[in-house]
């Protein structure tokens, strides 16, 4: 059994969303979602009010997503514009820097000016509604004034992260055919200079890169770097003289707001698309409740506007409920490892949402840069990324929090858009470890193998069996990818390619992916990505990478590698793939482990039998399973022995 913590009490008074209030609304959702998401949809502000709600069939041969179809609205204006009027002078963004002496506050109204001024440099560059534009920036407020002058004018973007290397940079241009690439002269990451500008010169040098016509630079670290006319801008020049009025352009509920490549089990990353009106009423609601939102919180999530974590609750979701958001271009050590909870206190966070690999880096500091601090803004702290193990909830809770702060583990994904299972920290008691219940309107269904659905307690693999106005619409470009991809499995249902088991008091317990997808730091790789750098190189004849165990990461790296005839491994070849691999990927990619595999387990049909070597890769050699249908097992014994965790 495990531990269970009650609400707070003293929480739940004043919360938005009372235990009674969920059963209610839950119920609610759940018989009658067009009723729900009808009234749930006023939230947002409409050029022209949908009449149609839903629009919806997970049925592989007629497969389609609509919400609010014919509806009106422009994400920005609701970001921006309809707040001046309440909240004009309150603080949109607040910007700390990687430097702690660098700090800046944008209000409403001086945001919306910022936008509108982007907007129209946007369109004086050609840009036009429906064009794709690719943003890569650190973590400054320019980033958001891209995301939502590209939203303002019906532009489409395409946020890449900054730590991606150029070719993974190109890979994502090429895929979007993007008109525009948005950068910074270099980004900063624990004083460390991030060469942005750089990486797009070489990925613009890539074969298919040449739908991009303007490079837009912004100044950040003032580092050296070449401009090349006429194809690169100074951000500030083009902004010089703008106007600061640009009327929102009224798009459609299901124009495409922006595509984020996410890495899947086969092949390259596919562009996750989403619309706008969906969205960004499930991101807005997601963000009200299950943060409980008030109107003097300072909220802050840590995550990078590479990731969608950082798009619904860095950017979108607080603006659209006019809230303060703090954007931080630093890491969790940087000056030392206090940093964190001094940024809290000198910005009076009060709502804090972080990943698990954070908490589990600081852990390992101990308790005095923590308590060092005062952290008495705090009022609830947040999880995402991937399952939190119960001794670093239990930190978080007693260390960060002072068992004080209700914590929300929230379960969702790329594809899902916003919080999927959560707790609402006034109606939800929890479990370290547990991300408790499904949000309204969200209705996971747990199968086994056959795609027999499990009753009560169980486990298996996690399916919606119903669409939510916040889910992906389709994989840009690739609608059939789209389709294999999360409709075949179980046809009629959504596959999130995650486990989960569902306890004795209905709670949800997420076990981690079931495909061929490893989570690393809360970053989501394809094992087969890592694969295909490896293999590139001229040395290397064969690769096959799977996830293992790791303190800080969750799941570190663990690759096999078989080299080509006449080569052998050293450790300076060892280091040379591994370099080799951040490059092509970048660092999040950086391989833990390396083993050289004279050979390796496969089927008679040539198929490598990941299974095997996961079980290798996690030390446990003694479960290995069947090994007979291996067109060589002889290759095993060899493996085990050289295995590199003991
Ligand atoms: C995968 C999605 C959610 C936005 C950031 C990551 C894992 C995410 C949790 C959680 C257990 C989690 C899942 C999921 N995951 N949150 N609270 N508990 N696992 O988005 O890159 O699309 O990754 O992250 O495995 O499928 P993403």
């Amino acid at each position: 059994m495990s531990k269970l913590y009650p609400v707070n009490p003293e929480f739940a008074a004043a919360a938005r969303v009372s235990a009674d209030d969920y059963a209610r609304l839950y119920d609610e959702s759940i018989k009658d979602p067009e009723g729900f998401w009808k009234r749930i949809g006023q939230r947002v502000d409409w050029i022209k009010p949908p009449t149609r709600i839903k629009d919806v069939s997970f049925d592989p041969s007629d497969l389609h997503i609509r919400w609010y179809e014919d509806g009106q609205l422009n994400v920005s204006a609701n970001c921006l514009d309809r707040q001046l009027e309440k909240r004009g002078d309150k603080v949109a963004i607040i910007f700390e820097g990687d430097d702690p002496k660098d700090s800046r506050r944008i209000t409403y109204r001086e945001l919306h000016a910022e936008v509108c001024k982007f907007a129209n440099t946007l369109k004086n560059l050609g840009v036009v509604k429906g064009d794709r534009i690719a943003i890569y920036l650190p973590m400054i407020p320019e980033a958001a004034v891209a995301m939502l002058a590209c939203a303002r004018i019906g532009a489409i973007h395409s946020v890449v992260f900054g730590g991606f290397s150029p070719d993974s940079l190109a890979g994502r241009i090429v895929d979007s055919k993007a008109k525009v690439v948005i950068t910074a002269d270099e980004g900063l990451r624990a004083s460390k200079h991030i060469p942005l500008k750089v990486n797009v010169d070489a990925a613009l040098e890539r074969p298919g890169t040449s739908s991009v016509e303007t490079v837009i630079v912004v100044r950040h670290t003032g580092g050296p770097i070449n401009m090349q006319s006429p194809r690169d801008r100074w951000y500030h020049t083009l902004m010089e003289g703008q106007s600061t009025d640009c009327a929102p352009t009224p798009v459609e509920a299901e124009h495409p707001l922006f595509v984020l490549y996410t890495s899947g089990s086969t092949g390259k990353p596919k562009g996750v698309l989403h619309t706008t009106g969906g969205y960004l009423v499930y991101i807005s609601y997601t963000h009200e409740l299950v943060f409980d939102l008030r109107e003097d919180d300072v909220y802050w999530c840590t995550a990078d506007v590479g990731w969608v974590t950082g798009h619904s609750y860095v950017v979108y979701g607080p603006l659209c409920n006019g809230a303060t958001t703090v954007m931080f271009e630093g890491v969790p050590n940087y000056p030392d490892h206090s940093r964190f909870w001094q940024v809290i206190d000198k910005h009076k966070v009060s709502l804090f949402y972080t990943a698990p690999t954070a908490i589990r880096a600081l852990m390992r500091e101990g308790e005095e840069p923590v308590k060092k601090t005062s952290r008495k803004s705090l009022r609830l702290l947040g999880s995402v990324g991937e399952p939190i193990n119960p001794e670093a909830w239990e930190w978080y809770n007693r260390v960060v929090g002072e068992n004080r702060c209700p914590i929300v583990d929230t379960w969702w994904q790329t594809e899902t858009g916003g919080i999927m299972i959560s707790p609402l920290p006034g109606a939800i008691a929890t479990k370290p470890g547990s991300a408790t219940r499904p949000f309204f309107g969200v209705t996971p269904a747990i199968v086994d193998a056959d795609g027999k659905v499990l009753e009560g307690e169980a486990e298996g693999n996690l399916l919606i069996t119903t669409s939510w106005p916040g889910q992906v619409r389709t994989i840009y470009g690739d609608h059939q990818r789209f389709i294999d991809t999360y409709f075949s499995a179980y046809p009629g249902n959504y596959f999130s390619g995650d486990g989960v088991r569902r306890d004795e008091d209905g709670y949800y317990w997420i076990t981690g992916r079931v495909d061929d997808v490893i989570n690393v730091s809360g970053h989501r790789l394809g094992t087969a990505e890592v694969e295909s750098a490896l293999v590139s190189h001229p040395k290397v004849a064969e690769a096959a990478v799977v996830g293992c165990p790791h303190d800080i990461k969750g799941q570190g790296i663990y690759a096999y590698v078989t080299l080509v005839v006449g080569e052998t491994g050293s450790d300076d070849l060892r280091k040379e793939l591994v370099a080799w691999v951040r490059k092509e990927i970048g660092p999040i990619a950086t391989p833990d482990y390396l083993q050289w595999a004279p050979g390796l387990p496969k089927t008679r049909s040539g198929k490598i039998m990941r299974r095997i070597l996961r079980k290798i890769g996690e030390n446990k050699p003694d479960q290995l399973g069947d090994i007979t249908t291996l067109a060589d097992p002889g290759v095993v014994q060899n493996l085990v022995d050289e295995r590199l965790i003991k």
